[in-house]
């Protein structure tokens, strides 16, 4: 779902479809194929063009002996075009079915997208759904800097993770983050298994020989942030002070040495929730799995997902992207120093909070430390090349030493403004960097577009 507009839109979206009822008499005028991506300067396939995603329906088996998945994706759209064609993002796979607002549908595959054409013309503003009926053995996708994401195996099952693009390794969606949507996930697996997902569970449905389990994420949620974990994990539950389900799931190997950082998310959230405003999802936890060759964790929506033991700082990290990056998110990959600064910086805020090292000191030994011939100031944070450097060290941590020098110029009280402003104003929108630039000039009431291209956009290290 988009922010802008689309709620307004529903109600009358859903009247037109009723009045024209999939009348193939209104001319588009225009070609009604919604385009295959949507223009993200690092992915060109990623999302599709000409609908907007409400909500996903994924319902699934999987069976760990032969490595399959057989699936129904059930997807609730909007149409924001005319449409004789549309595209689904869907890796691997055989697709049995596809039917569009109840019709059986055309399709074929091309590389990364489900090419599907609909019966009859889907109108604009028409509300309708897409089932995709598919199966066979997921696996991962392999990204530009060389890691995996997609669908993996763990030490006693599998975990799916999918930043930037590894979420159409187990359903087909809209692949970007600017069309959010709400998702529910329904999985049955044999008994001896279990299942962690997104948001809020159902209690599980035990038969004889299967469980099935269901988890539902209510509010809006970029598609590389769903997740699902099954094995052999341990469930426990508890609650913040503000009443906020606590929901972690570890597996057996890994739950002393994470226990300590797990214990601290309540007070975690709470600290976070000083800095950024309320919590902005119906649940928090931890998912903590045996998969150190994953290399990296991910802030997976309301419950971040851990390849390897968390300590207390990558506990943050990940508590923080709530915020930053999944409620507040991005509106094209090359700005990813949105997400990862400001997770990046929140570890220094919160080393100084538990009377670990001040966030100046840590600014300071990056800087300092760091001379103006370093390779490390060549490429700015808004000056990556290409989608290998997504995740490398300049985003986190020049990301985070522009947020800290910004704090200098600004000042606590401004500084600390801005970030709650920004937060609490873009909660579950898309935002760029030029909207942080706005709201931290008009917050400070100073001009800083030089200072925030010389931080995010200047191959030489910046001035204090
Ligand atoms: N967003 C993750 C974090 O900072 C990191 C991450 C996701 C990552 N996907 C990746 C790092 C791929 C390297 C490669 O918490
Ligand atoms: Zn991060």
């Amino acid at each position: 779902m988009r922010r802008v507009g689309v709620e307004a839109l529903t109600a009358s979206a859903v009247a037109l479809a009723l009045i024209v009822g999939g009348s193939a008499l209104v001319e588009a005028g225009a070609s009604g194929t919604g385009s295959d991506g949507v223009g993200d300067p690092f992915f060109a396939q990623a999302g599709n063009g000409g609908y907007d995603v409400q909500h996903y329906d994924l319902t699934m088996s999987w069976d760990p002996g032969r490595a399959r998945l057989d699936a129904t994706a059930v997807i609730d759209v909007l149409a924001t075009q005319d449409l004789d064609q549309l595209d689904l993002d869907l890796r691997g796979f055989n697709v049995t079915s596809v039917v569009v607002a109840g019709n059986a549908a055309r399709f074929s595959r091309l590389g990364q997208e489900l090419v599907i054409k609909p019966a009859r013309r889907v109108l604009s503003r028409q509300a309708f759904t897409i089932k995709v009926v598919y199966s066979g053995t997921p696996g991962p996708v392999i990204d530009p800097d060389g890691s995996s994401e997609g669908w993996m195996p763990t030490s006693n099952g599998i975990v799916a993770l999918g930043e930037p693009q590894g979420s159409p390794a187990w359903f087909p969606s809209n692949d970007h983050p600017t069309d959010k949507a709400t998702f529910e996930l329904t999985m049955t697996v044999p008994n001896n298994l279990v299942v962690v997902s997104n948001g809020l569970p159902d209690p599980p449905n035990r038969q004889s020989q299967r469980t099935t389990y269901r988890w539902h994420e209510d509010d809006p949620m970029a598609t590389y942030l769903a997740t699902v974990s099954i094995g052999n994990l341990t469930m426990s539950t508890t609650k913040t002070r503000s009443g906020l389900p606590v929901i972690s799931a570890v597996t057996p190997s890994l739950a002393n040495a994470s226990a300590p950082s797990i214990a601290r998310i309540p007070e975690m959230v709470d600290w976070l929730s000083t800095l950024y405003g309320v919590y902005p999802f119906d649940s928090i936890g931890a998912i903590v799995v045996d998969a150190p060759d994953v290399g990296y964790e991910l802030e997976t929506q309301s419950r971040p997902t851990f390849t390897t033991a968390p300590d207390d700082s990558l506990m943050v990290h990940e508590l923080a992207h709530q915020w930053v990056g999944n409620s507040v998110s991005l509106t094209s990959w090359p700005e990813i120093w949105l997400n990862e600064g400001f997770a990046g910086y929140t570890e220094w805020l919160w080393s100084e909070h538990d009377k670990g090292r001040t966030a100046d000191a840590l600014f300071h030994d990056a800087y300092d430390n760091t001379p103006a011939d370093d390779p490390f100031w060549k490429t700015p944070p808004l000056g990556l090349p290409d989608a290998s450097e997504l995740f490398s060290d300049v985003v986190y941590t020049r990301g985070a030493m522009t947020l800290h020098a910004l704090r200098l110029r600004v000042g606590d009280a401004a500084f600390f403004k801005i970030l709650r402003t920004w937060t609490t104003d873009n909660r579950n929108g898309n935002v760029t960097t030029a909207q942080f630039i706005a709201l931290a000039e008009r917050v400070s009431g100073l001009k800083l577009n030089d200072f925030f291209k010389s931080w995010l956009d200047t191959s030489s290290k910046p001035s204090l």
